[in-house]
C-alpha cells in the first residue's frame, strides 16, 4: 500500500475529497429540494430514467447491527453502478468520517475497512465499546449524496455494583431488614430477589416467592427470614448474574418441651427431650434438679448419661438419655439454653412407675388386614385368633412369650365361654 506525501498531489486531492464530503454533509439538507432545483424541465422522464439507471444504487438496506460489549461489529453498504463515485462511511452522531473510499480517516484504531468488487464496503470495528453505539451512515458522493444509515446497538450484560449493593445483614429480631442490589447494564436490567433456597418469603403480610426491584424492605423481621437471598439481574444479555447475600436474625433462647411428665421404671432407660430455638447459636446442657450439670462422657462405655444434641439451622434438639433407672433417678431434670441475648430453661419431671408385669396384648378375630403387618400369623393357625404383642415394655423374653401365648389364649376361650352362655340365654329367653 501506498503512503500519502504531505503536499504530494495525491494529498492535495484527498484534502479537497474530504472538504467536499464535509461539505455535503453540513450543506446537505434536504435531498427532495436538491432534487426538485437538479430537475430539468426541458428532459423528458425517459431521460431522466435512463439517468437514474446509470446512477449508484444502495443494493440493500444497511442491515441493523447488535453486539454484546467487546465483541466485534460489521457494518455493511452494498453499492451497484458505483462507477467512478466513492463510498464514504461516517458517524451521523458525531458528524465524524470514518472512512472515504479505500482510506480509513478516523483516528480511532479500532476502526478498519474492506471492500469487495468496488461495490461491498464493510466498516469494521473491533473491540466494540458503548460509545459505539449509534447511527452509522454509508455515503455516495453524488450530487446530491445519496445515502443509508443503519444502527449498532451495543448491549452490555447485566452486572452487580458492589458498592450499593448489600452485604450480609444481622439484625434484631422485630426490626426492619433492608437489603439493596444496584445493576448495571444496557439494555437496563430488571432487579429482583428470591431466597437462595427458593422458599416464599412473607413479605409484610404477603406470602411470595420473589420480590420485584432492587430493594428488598422486610419489616419487623421475623427468625424465618434467616438465610440467604440472591439478587439477580438480568436484561437478555447472556449471563445473567446474582449476587448472595445473607440475612441472620438474632433472638434470644426459646424452648419448647413436648413431654414434661415422663415416667420409668427401675432399671428402665429411658430420654428426655428439649427443643430450643436461639441465634447466635446457644450452648445448651442438662442439669439434676439441683443445678448440677449432667457431664456425659461418651467414651465410656454404659455411662449413665448420653446427652445427644441435634442442629437444625437456629433450631437444637437436645435428648438425654438415662440407663439404668435408679430410685436416686427420679425428680426433675433440667434444659438450659444462653447465648448473648438471653438465656432460658425447662423442667421434665421424671416419676416412678410400676414395673409392668405382663405386656399388654390384642386378642382379635383372624383378619387379612393384619397378615399384611404380621406374618407370624400363619404360625398361631388356621381359624384361632391372632395375636398382637406390644411389648413397648421390654421384659425377659421367655416370660414374655409364654404369657403372651397364655394371655391370647384366655382371650380365645374367654370368648368361647361368653358367646356359649350368650347362646344359653338367648335359647332360655326364646325356648319357652
Ligand atoms: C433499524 O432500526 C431502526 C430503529 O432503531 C428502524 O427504524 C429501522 O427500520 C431498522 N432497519 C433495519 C434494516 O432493520
Ligand atoms: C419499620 O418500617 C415501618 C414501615 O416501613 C415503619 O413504619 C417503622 O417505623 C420502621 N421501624 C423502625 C424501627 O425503623
Ligand atoms: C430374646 O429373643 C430374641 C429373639 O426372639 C433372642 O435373640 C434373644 O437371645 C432372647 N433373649 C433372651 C434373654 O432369651
Amino acid at each position: 500500500m501506498e503512503t500519502l506525501q504531505v503536499n504530494s498531489p495525491a494529498w492535495n486531492l484527498m484534502i479537497c475529497f474530504c472538504l467536499f464530503i464535509t461539505s455535503v454533509i453540513i450543506v446537505g439538507g434536504n435531498p427532495q429540494q436538491q432534487t426538485g432545483k437538479e430537475v430539468d424541465p426541458n428532459a423528458n422522464s425517459v431521460n431522466q430514467f435512463s439517468h437514474e439507471m446509470s446512477m449508484p444504487r444502495f443494493a440493500e438496506p444497511i442491515p441493523n447491527v447488535t453486539v454484546s460489549i467487546g465483541r466485534d461489529a460489521l457494518l455493511a453498504c452494498v453499492v451497484d453502478n458505483l462507477r467512478g463515485f466513492k463510498v464514504a462511511w461516517v458517524r451521523v452522531d458525531t458528524q465524524t468520517i470514518l472512512s472515504i473510499h479505500h482510506n480509513v480517516i478516523t483516528q480511532n484504531p479500532r476502526v478498519t475497512l474492506s471492500y469487495n468488487d468496488h461495490r461491498s464496503w464493510y466498516l469494521h470495528i473491533r473491540d466494540v465499546h458503548e460509545e459505539d453505539r449509534g447511527w452509522y451512515m454509508c455515503q455516495v458522493n453524488t450530487d446530491p449524496m445519496r445515502s443509508r444509515q443503519g444502527y449498532l446497538q451495543v448491549v452490555v450484560p447485566p452486572s452487580i455494583i458492589d458498592k450499593e449493593t448489600s452485604t450480609d445483614m444481622v439484625v434484631r429480631e422485630a426490626s426492619n431488614a433492608t437489603l439493596i442490589c444496584k445493576a448495571a447494564g444496557y439494555p437496563e436490567p430488571y432487579v429482583m430477589w428470591r431466597r437462595e433456597d427458593g422458599d416464599d418469603i412473607n413479605y409484610n403480610g404477603d406470602t411470595v416467592n420473589f420480590i420485584d426491584g432492587e430493594v428488598l424492605h422486610i419489616t419487623r423481621v421475623s427468625r424465618l427470614h434467616m438465610g440467604a437471598y440472591l439478587c439477580i439481574a438480568s436484561n437478555g444479555v447472556p449471563p445473567s448474574i446474582s449476587k448472595r447475600v445473607t440475612l441472620k436474625v438474632q433472638f434470644p433462647p426459646m424452648l419448647t418441651i413436648s413431654n414434661q411428665l415422663v415416667g420409668g421404671y427401675i432399671g428402665q432407660d429411658i430420654k428426655l427431650e428439649c427443643h430450643t430455638e436461639a441465634f447466635p447459636t446457644s450452648i445448651n446442657f442438662w442439669t439434676t434438679e439441683k443445678g448440677d450439670m449432667i457431664v456425659s462422657d461418651m467414651t465410656v462405655s454404659g455411662e449413665k448419661y448420653e446427652a445427644i444434641s441435634t442442629d437444625s439451622g437456629y433450631n437444637k434438639y437436645m435428648i438425654l438419655k438415662i440407663r439404668k433407672l435408679s430410685p436416686q433417678d427420679f425428680g426433675s431434670y433440667k434444659c438450659v439454653a444462653k447465648n448473648s441475648l438471653g438465656e432460658t430453661d425447662g423442667f421434665i419431671k421424671l416419676d416412678q412407675i410400676a414395673v409392668p408385669s405382663r405386656p399388654m396384648v390384642i386378642t382379635d378375630e383372624p383378619d387379612d388386614d393384619l397378615k399384611d403387618y404380621d406374618d407370624s400369623d400363619n404360625d398361631v393357625g388356621n381359624g384361632g385368633p391372632s395375636e398382637t404383642v406390644f411389648n413397648s415394655l421390654p421384659t425377659d423374653n421367655s416370660s414374655l412369650n409364654s404369657d403372651a401365648v397364655r394371655w391370647s389364649r384366655d382371650g380365645f376361650f374367654g370368648w368361647i365361654t361368653s358367646a356359649g352362655f350368650c347362646w344359653m340365654a338367648t335359647a332360655l329367653i326364646f325356648g319357652r
